[in-house]
């Protein structure tokens, strides 16, 4: 069966089936859940691309004050999430270790660094991603080690809690999802695709404040502009994150384009040199 769901000027889903069921464990679920009823998240959920589903854990909390968090064993600061709590949300969530498209993350700022390749990797390869946020100093380590496929941090910096990371996270895997941004090319080319940070861009008015647009986006001659825009990636790369210029300049000397793709460096053609 075809989706009937298509949302203003955009693609539906080819499926009945959306590509990618969100899944949020959390205690404050209004933090985050309006998030995903706008603008190209909610277009996406509208058109049978994803679907973004609250999970309160409180809800499976097992005694009549609804505890989710106990102080921890061995005494220190703070709350503990409860394993035997988080275990039961996860598992409403569909929870499933033994099923490689479904992925259980945990953020915290202990996590893996979220890049741009892990967004595109969970894009293609997952049915269901379920984020387990924590809000308080932390969760009880039997349910990591039972339930948890990876913890994922966006930053080193401590968050009240992983809502906001996870709506981050949900954010970058949905948008790669194919169909869900109108222009596929506008992906290929942002920052980070290729180990290049984007080119600059402009629109009308084509002088503002005494200032021009660049000539050559003006000349509608698409190879040149192409060419212009690669040179651009490159250096601002180079200047803002000398960090992601050194790992794109290893990749090239380590996987050079092919022959065919090559250019001889020369001084009419200079925009096609790394540097
Ligand atoms: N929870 C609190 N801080 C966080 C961070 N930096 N990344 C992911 N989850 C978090």
């Amino acid at each position: 069966m075809k989706s009937s769901s298509k949302g203003e000027g955009g693609q539906a889903a080819q499926s009945s089936t959306p590509r990618i069921q969100f899944h949020f464990l959390t205690l404050f679920p209004e933090l985050i859940q309006p998030l995903f009823k706008a603008s190209i998240m909610g277009k996406a959920q509208e058109r049978g691309f994803a679907t973004f589903e609250f999970i309160q854990i409180r809800d499976f909390a097992h005694d009549r004050h609804r505890t989710t968090d106990e102080p921890p064993y061995g005494g220190g600061e703070g709350m503990v999430l409860k394993a035997d709590v988080l275990f039961e949300a996860w598992k409403a969530a569909g929870g499933n270790r033994s099923d490689p498209s479904i992925r259980t993350v945990l953020l915290s700022p202990q996590g893996q660094p979220f890049q741009q390749a892990k967004a595109r990797d969970w894009s293609q390869s997952a049915r269901k991603i379920i984020f387990v946020c924590g809000h308080y100093e932390g969760v009880d380590e039997r349910f990591i080690d039972l339930c948890v496929d990876e913890e994922v941090s966006i930053g080193d910096y401590v968050l009240t809690g992983g809502e906001l990371p996870a709506a981050v996270l949900a954010d970058a895997v949905t948008r790669l999802i194919p169909g869900v941004v109108g222009n596929e090319r506008s992906i290929t080319e942002d920052s980070f695709e290729g180990g290049l940070l984007k080119y600059p861009q402009y629109t009308r008015p084509r002088v503002f404040e005494g200032t021009e647009v660049p000539a050559i986006l003006m000349g509608g001659n698409h190879k040149k502009i192409g060419e212009w825009r690669l040179a651009q990636r490159k250096e601002r790369t180079r200047l803002k994150r000398p960090d992601l210029w050194e790992g794109f300049v290893r990749t090239q000397v380590e996987a050079p384009a092919p022959a065919s793709k090559r250019r001889v460096k020369s001084k009419k053609n200079p925009v096609q040199s790394s540097g």
